[in-house]
């Protein structure tokens, strides 16, 4: 693997299916692999706020025999009180790796390139890696062929849509994305994915893109650091919230999937979140098992 994991574009599609079967291994049999990172610390930056990335990594990287070191916005004060790269330069001499969360995908960049260690993506403006391997992970780990499945992604195109069109590109599912106008994902990454022959399509209709799918995935409308936007885009959105007529467009046996926190009664209702089909809560239990097979790979 490379020496990041910055986005899925990083790993090929090899990787990404040996990491969903170290991360069932280590989901079954979690004391095999007690001791696997001893005494290796990881530094969590965050300069966005967490629950499920703190815990997940902090709680994994433990459970491997290794500690993390939390290190919240006032602490470090990225590129403030020091550069990126006199950062990336120094944790480089004490510590194993680097999980950051972060707004710009250069501030990652700029970390790996100066970091001898290993630096992971736990989100950024762009990208949110770890996520969509979770996601993935959930939908593989109950049996599902990945080449035979369709995943209709409902809402803004950001870090996570993102993500699921390099999933899309390296395992081979069908992406159907429908975005208001203006808020679709960047054009630069559906093209570059395309070339690569992913099954992608766009649209407007929410339930054009819905129809037949066999997971239904939605996310805030306003990501952490737009928050100026908040009010424009509580006008834009409301069509394409996942309640249960648009559900009900998807297979009858379509999950329900959301990578949380969720903002209840906006792009998600509380019928469809909390309903037998949502799976929202293995998708966030598997950020734990995903992550530790990540941390293994890279740190071990
Ligand atoms: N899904 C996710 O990354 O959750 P947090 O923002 O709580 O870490
Ligand atoms: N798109 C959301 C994901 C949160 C996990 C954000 O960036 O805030």
């Amino acid at each position: 693997m490379k020496k990041d994991l910055l986005t899925i574009k990083d790993l090929t599609s090899k990787e990404i299916f040996d990491l969903f079967k170290l991360a069932k291994d280590m989901k079954q049999k979690p004391d095999a692999y007690r001791q696997v990172l001893k005494g290796k610390v990881l530094a969590m930056i965050f300069e966005k706020p967490s629950l499920r990335t703190r815990v997940t990594f902090e709680t994994g990287i433990y459970q491997l025999g290794g500690i993390g070191i939390y290190l919240a916005p006032q602490d470090i004060k990225l590129g403030k009180r020091e550069s990126v790269e006199d950062v990336a330069r120094n944790l480089s001499r004490w510590v194993d790796g680097i999980m950051i969360r972060t707004f710009a995908q250069k501030i990652l960049e700029k970390m790996s390139e100066n970091a001898s260690i290993p630096v992971i993506n736990a989100l950024s403006d762009l990208y949110h890696p770890c996520q969509i391997l979770a996601d993935l992970f959930t939908i593989w780990e109950r049996g599902h062929d990945l080449s035979k499945f369709t995943l209709a992604y409902v809402g803004d195109g950001n870090n996570i849509a993102h993500s699921f069109i390099w999933g899309a590109v390296r395992t081979g599912f069908k992406l159907r994305i429908a975005t208001p106008k203006g808020y679709e994902p960047k054009e630069e990454i559906l093209g570059e994915a395309r070339k690569e022959k992913a099954d992608i399509k766009l649209y407007i209709n929410p339930k054009e893109a819905v129809r037949n799918a066999n997971a239904v995935y939605t996310d805030v409308w306003t990501s952490m650091g737009q928050e100026e936007e908040r009010e424009k885009r509580l006008k834009v959105f409301p069509p394409y919230q996942v309640n249960m007529e648009l559900f009900s467009f998807a297979k009858k046996d379509a999950y329900f999937m959301h990578c949380l926190p969720a903002h209840r009664g906006e792009e998600v209702t509380n019928e469809v979140i909390d309903s037998s089909r949502s799976i929202v809560l293995d998708q966030a239990e598997n950020r734990l098992h995903i992550q530790k097979a990540v941390m293994k790979r890279l740190m071990g």
